[in-house]
């Protein structure tokens, strides 16, 4: 499908509409004609000729049609206005529909500022072109077409002479799109690029801040403000150079009628009323020739507005729902990597990892910083796919699951914590927006969050921004957790989830996670070995590798990066393993 095609897709649906509007319009225009014949008329048939008694009922037919014009203008104008709102409603519920099932690639290549363009800047350039330009391109051909015809019909030898600036105006119309095409698309390529300066300006403030780089930021601003403005300016010098052209054109026409003409008229080749009514067309003719230029630009921005957004619009995402994909309300936990790996832009993240968790089981994930414990979560939410390999829940590829229905059954407090510009509550019940209140206030309790809540000014309806502003990392962690325990998932994940929080608060978690009381695997990434030395399975992973796997017992007998990562956090491993052979308490932490 084309990028017009697509925009068709939704203006035919309002097809009807459209085309009782131009028929409006048409109407508009045959009236328009009325004016130099009654003109005309006056001239030859009440001062001429003398019919007085013809002039009350010229000027009230006058009236009569002014009146019509103006009634049917308005109507015509309030279809196309609900016609580009409407077309504009359907394709931003399309375009942001389509952006929410594009996957974590999608939107790690794609700048933010250039996606909420789309949205805003082009999706304005096309309800222009509904509302306003279809009409006034069609309004124009057809008065320039009508009027050329009426001349015709008053005089054949006048009209041919007016024809001879069609060939000039069509080579000046054809030059300026060229012209035009590639500024256009500069000026979206520039706008694009401002919004995104300023939208990750805004939102990495507080880094400009720490650093003093405000100074830095308006230098960087103010070059994106001169090519965006530079971009404007070489557009603008398209329709600088030929509207003049046009408007020469137009007032050629003027001079062609008074030379030739009046040539007629003294002649006797046409009446003084004849002239006068086709003066009275000139205006129909001049117009339009005037307008090019413009309409030109409009159609220019449009159609590059109507590419950019179908272009975001038609990349598809990697990771796709499978038509048929089983539902299981609630899935029972048991999961499988076989043999997974994953590699992205020809880099290996993943080589090679298996394990087995059966439900209800919790797994300690440890590894140095991008080794793959945030990817290879990533890969069992599906938020990517293996590229080797399968990822199995409950037995069966997560491919083959319904992809909403599997991600309904996980709990994810992610690494890095986004909140929405909402109340405390409206964060924690984001997955059930219904649910009682006492069930977001045990989440929060579950999560050692309730205290810090409730001394907050307005509570569970404390507006919290949307990165949470006025909070703690580790509250805005706390809160994370506690949306991801209020869906109940059959498989919670905390990616580094207690990293920003005291040990007493972290040892306070761990004992509410135990307590459950749904069944629920629990994977639990961390660099503290307390946050994960009570699973039931711990993995370590560098390099994208699983390099042990086991108990903290097993893991400590092992005596590899494990237990180097232990020493270095307790210091006293070698007490530790002394009292592990002589039978003691398998657990340093004490
Ligand atoms: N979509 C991607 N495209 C390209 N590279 C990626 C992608 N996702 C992750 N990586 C890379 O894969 C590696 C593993 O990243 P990952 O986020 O899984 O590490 P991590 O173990 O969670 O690290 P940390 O402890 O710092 O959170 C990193 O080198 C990262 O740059
Ligand atoms: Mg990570």
């Amino acid at each position: 499908m084309t990028a017009m095609k697509w925009f068709y897709s939704f203006l035919k649906k309002h097809n009807r509409k459209m085309f009782l509007g131009l028929v409006l319009v048409t109407i508009i225009s045959v009236l328009a004609i009325v004016k130099p014949i009654v003109s005309g008329s006056i001239v030859d048939d009440v001062i001429t000729a003398g019919h007085y008694e013809l002039l009350p009922s010229l000027i009230a037919l006058l009236l009569i049609i002014t009146l019509l014009r103006g009634v049917l203008r308005y109507w015509s104008q309030v279809i196309f206005e609900t016609c580009s709102q409407d077309v504009l409603f359907s394709m931003r519920d399309t375009v942001y529909r389509k952006l929410l099932q594009e996957d974590f690639n999608f939107y790690n290549k794609k700048r933010t500022g250039d996606l909420l363009s789309r949205q805003t800047g082009d999706m304005d350039a096309i309800r222009h072109f509904i509302a306003f330009v279809i009409y006034q391109v069609y309004e124009n051909v057809f008065l320039f077409f009508f009027a050329l015809i009426m001349i015709f019909t008053v005089s054949w030898r006048l009209a041919i002479c007016m024809c001879i600036v069609l060939p000039f105006a069509l080579l000046v119309t054809l030059s300026q799109t060229k012209a035009g095409r590639p500024r256009f698309q500069k000026i979206r390529e520039q706008f694009s690029s401002l919004n995104t300066f300023v939208q990750e300006n805004v939102s990495g403030n507080r880094v400009v801040k720490a650093f003093s780089k405000e100074d830095y930021e308006i230098g960087k601003f103010n070059k994106e403000n001169d090519a965006y403005r530079d971009a404007e300016l070489a557009a603008a010098e398209i329709w600088t150079k030929y509207v003049p052209q046009f408007e020469f054109l137009s007032n050629m026409l003027t001079i062609i009628l008074m030379l030739v003409g009046s040539i007629m008229v003294i002649q006797g080749s046409m009446t003084l009323g004849n002239y006068v009514t086709i003066n009275g067309y000139l205006w129909m003719l001049m117009n339009p020739l005037r307008q090019i230029g413009w309409r030109i630009n409009d159609i220019q921005r449009f159609t590059t507005s109507v590419e950019k957004i179908y272009a975001t619009y038609s990349e598809e995402p990697n990771v796709k729902r499978p038509p048929k994909g089983v539902k299981c309300p609630k899935l029972n936990g048991d999961i499988e990597f076989r043999n997974v790996s994953y590699s992205a832009d020809d880099e290996d993240i993943i080589h090679n990892v298996s394990f087995k968790v059966k439900s209800g089981q919790t797994v300690g994930i440890l590894g140095n910083t991008g080794s793959g414990k945030s990817t290879i979560m990533n890969l069992l939410c599906r938020f990517y796919d293996v590229t080797d390999g399968e990822v199995l829940v409950d037995g069966r590829n997560v491919k083959d699951l319904d992809l909403y229905n599997l991600r309904q059954n996980i709990g994810m407090a992610m690494q890095d914590v986004f909140l929405f510009s909402d109340t405390v509550e409206g964060n924690i019940a984001y997955s059930k927006p219904d649910c009682p209140f006492e069930d977001v206030k045990r989440a929060a309790v579950m999560a050692d969050a309730d205290d810090f809540i409730s001394q907050m000014p307005d509570g569970y309806d404390t507006i919290v921004g949307e990165r949470g502003v006025g909070l703690s990392g580790g509250q805005k962690q706390r809160i994370s957790l506690a949306r991801a325990l209020l869906k109940e998932p059959s498989i919670l994940i905390l990616d580094d989830t207690t990293s920003a929080v005291d040990m007493e608060t972290e040892s306070y978690i761990q004992k509410q996670l135990n307590s459950i009381g749904h069944k629920c695997t629990i994977f639990v990434v961390a660099y503290r070995i307390s946050s994960i030395k009570d699973s039931d399975l711990i993995l370590v992973l560098n390099d994208g590798r699983i390099v042990e796997q086991g108990t903290h017992d097993e893991l400590l007998k092992n005596n590899g990066y494990y237990a180097t990562v232990f020493r270095h956090q307790y210091g006293e491993f070698e007490k530790y393993v002394k009292e592990l052979e002589k039978g003691g308490a398998a657990d340093g932490t004490k």
